[in-house]
């Protein structure tokens, strides 16, 4: 049931405040997170990872993308990350010592699946992060985390990422105490995803002047994204959410490879787009916003704070609440949901059920 919203995927941005207190619901104990919500092997597996290589499809690759950076700046752990279907037909070298992370809402996914079935002989374990009890990944990891979201009924997915991404941080903390996280550090970042829920609401407020943006792209053909550091997945993720909702071509790159190519395609009809947190990146990534306004480009911007970023002929900003370093990638794909979810409205899509698209891939 849809209640008041006039979509499922709309329903499902505005359930993602409640989603974030229901991945933490039981996993949180005096700050800390419980290894026993993973499984009863937890512990044992934990104590033995060297590395972890993650492995999905879609959006949930792209929370996967994030977790790379997770892994390796905060607790030093060697992390990579890869698709699905690219994965499970290539010779993959497994190191001693890998936990193998599936991310998956359906846990019924074809290629991700057969990724885990392929390699199990070689890997110290396999965790599955997953939205739906009892799937066929949940039923053939050796330990899971549930993302506890909720049915997902929009095909573009939504809070299934946001709830993956919290799931994916409070694995980097009970992994992390071995590998160097101190307590205090984990009871700051329990903090911050505890705040979570307050801070995502206040995103949710900007409803309104996302949706004025949104009417720039309507009669646009194409579009950029961009972002650096653990905000290039959060690029990547906006595009795919555009281009499968509102039909409109759209690509998400690291800023910093504008100079290497994309920047050609910049002119007045290519609005670009850009997550751009209050962060050590900022300089940089506002010199790239330059190259694009020098070009003509029209940039509509997600920024930090009112003062770093203003708008300006040729420059909407929309500014963010501020927030730890940590959140920056699960606050900031919220106002790319609402974005993609109103151009779609406007060019009158349909939002839940996108052409050529199913929910679950369960054929390759
Ligand atoms: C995008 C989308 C897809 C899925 C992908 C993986 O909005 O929904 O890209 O993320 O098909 O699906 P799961 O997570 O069920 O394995």
């Amino acid at each position: 049931d849809k209640g008041e919203f006039k979509h499922f995927m709309l329903k499902e941005i505005y359930e993602q405040p409640d989603v974030m207190a229901q991945v933490l619901e039981g996993r949180i104990a005096n700050g800390h997170v419980l290894e026993q919500a993973f499984g009863v092997d937890a512990k044992h597996v934990f104590d033995q990872i060297k590395q972890v290589q993650i492995v999905a499809c879609g959006t949930s690759y792209h929370a996967g993308m994030v977790a790379k950076y997770w892994f390796e700046e905060l607790i030093g752990l060697p992390c990579m990350v890869e698709v699905a279907s690219e994965f499970r037909y290539r010779s993959v070298v497994i190191r001693e010592g890998t936990l193998l992370i599936t991310l998956s809402q359906s846990g019924e996914t074809a290629d991700t699946l057969a990724a885990l079935r392929d390699v199990k002989s070689q890997i110290l374990a396999s965790l599955s992060i997953c939205n739906v009890p009892g799937s066929s990944l949940v039923r053939e990891s050796n330990l899971c985390l549930m993302t506890n979201a909720g049915p997902e009924i929009g095909v573009a997915s939504t809070k299934a990422f946001t709830s993956q991404l919290v799931a994916l941080l409070l694995t980097c903390l009970v992994i992390g105490r071995r590998h160097g996280l101190s307590s205090e550090q984990e009871k700051q970042i329990v903090t911050d995803l505890q705040n979570l829920p307050t801070l995502t609401r206040t995103i949710l407020d900007l409803d309104e002047p996302v949706k004025a943006m949104a009417e720039a792209f309507a009669e646009k053909h194409h579009a950029l994204f961009l972002g650096r550091g653990a905000l290039y997945p959060i690029a990547l993720e906006g595009a795919l959410k555009l281009k499968e909702i509102s039909y409109i071509h759209a690509e998400g790159y690291p800023a910093g490879e504008l100079k290497h190519g994309p920047l050609a395609l910049v002119d007045k009809d290519m609005p670009v787009v850009t997550v751009a947190p209050n962060n050590e990146m900022l300089d940089k990534l506002k010199a790239n916003l330059q190259e694009v306004r020098a070009r003509g480009g029209e940039l509509f911007v997600f920024a930090g704070c009112e003062q770093t970023l203003k708008s300006e002929e040729g420059m909407q900003v929309i500014a963010l609440p501020a927030c730890s370093k940590l959140m920056e990638p699960i606050v900031y794909t919220l106002p790319l949901q609402l974005l993609s979810y109103h151009v779609a409205v406007l060019k009158g899509t349909d939002v839940d059920q996108p052409r050529n698209l199913a929910k679950s891939v369960t054929v390759e």
